[in-house]
């Protein structure tokens, strides 16, 4: 269930471990250097409060600093990082490494990346999460490109389940079925490149139709469906005003046949780079 809007913030959603997060949040890859740290900052300035990150984006200092010269004291934001492939064997020693880099003593929210099935040791790596999860390590814990079969493993084996999957999702790659396989287990779906990145479908008849009946934008009426679908958009914007307009999705509501319109969009293979999460694999 979503929260209730409030000026420019973004609703909540209350995860299955009782946590909570913004129904929008901001991608920081590949933000980077100085430039991405003032990116980063006028992220916060905007109004998220949810930051993506991850150990293989390299940029981890970036947003802890980020952090600091925003003056948003840190329990108003939420912080998420990932786990890589190649510290499948030692994920507790992974988030402490993050919380080094980023320069904080907690983490919101810490995801296994990818699931690497050919290494087979995502098993372990969430045996790490749930470890570093009762150390106070990290608030929440979930994973990222996890198909039904890799959840099914590792809820079984651990008794525990996700709060989170980050997945590839937008209107060319709508993830209805794992959209349904999360649903089904109470895990929250967030959508990784939600506006279709280099791909964006700003200029498909059905979207920019809906951006003029709203007198919004085309990545407006992407987000809102994401919104729509129940799944938490991580939008990455280098640009302060398209950072603001991304974050401001709670003002108008797409018709459920607008929201099937724009899933129509889906094409037979629409992944950006084949990123499928049975055979590509990143350590
Ligand atoms: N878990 C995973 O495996 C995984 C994989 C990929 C990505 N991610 C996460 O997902 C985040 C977002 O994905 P993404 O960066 O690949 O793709 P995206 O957010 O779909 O698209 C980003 C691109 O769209 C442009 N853009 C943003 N807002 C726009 C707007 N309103 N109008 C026009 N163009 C706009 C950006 O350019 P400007 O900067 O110039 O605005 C950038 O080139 C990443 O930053 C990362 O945190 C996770």
């Amino acid at each position: 269930m979503l929260g209730n809007v409030s000026g420019m913030s973004a609703p909540t959603y209350e995860l299955n471990d009782g946590t909570t997060l913004p129904a929008i949040g901001f991608g920081t890859y590949p933000l980077q250097g100085e430039d991405g740290i003032t990116a980063i900052q006028s992220a916060i300035e905007v109004g998220y409060r949810l930051l993506d990150t991850a150990v293989n984006y390299e940029n981890e200092a970036e947003v802890g600093e980020a952090i600091r010269r925003s003056g948003i004291p840190r329990d108003q934001l939420q912080v998420a990082s990932k786990v890589p492939g190649r510290d499948h064997g030692d994920a507790v020693a992974s988030v402490r490494g993050s919380l080094e880099r980023l320069g904080l003593d907690y983490l919101d929210l810490h995801l296994v990346h990818w699931p690497n099935p050919s290494v087979g040791k995502y098993v372990d790596a969430w045996r790490g999460l749930i470890e570093a999860q009762k150390e106070g390590l990290v608030r929440s814990i979930g994973v990222s490109n996890f198909s039904a079969e890799h959840l099914e493993r590792i809820i079984d084996e651990t008794g525990v389940t996700p709060s989170v999957n980050q997945i590839e999702l937008h209107p060319y790659f709508p993830q209805a079925v794992m959209r349904d396989v999360n649903a089904g287990y109470g895990i929250r779906t967030e959508s990784w490149s939600p506006l279709g990145k280099r791909q964006a479908p700003f200029s498909e008849p059905t979207v920019a139709a809906a951006a003029e009946k709203y007198d919004v934008t085309p990545g407006q009426v992407i987000l809102r469906w994401h919104v729509e679908l129940g799944s938490l958009p991580i939008p990455k914007s280098a640009d302060p005003a398209r950072q603001a307009q991304n974050l401001d999705v709670f003002g108008f509501e797409l018709t459920d046949d607008e929201v099937a319109a724009i899933s129509g969009l889906a094409e037979p293979d629409g992944r950006l780079f084949g990123g499928d999460p049975d055979t590509h694999e990143e350590m």
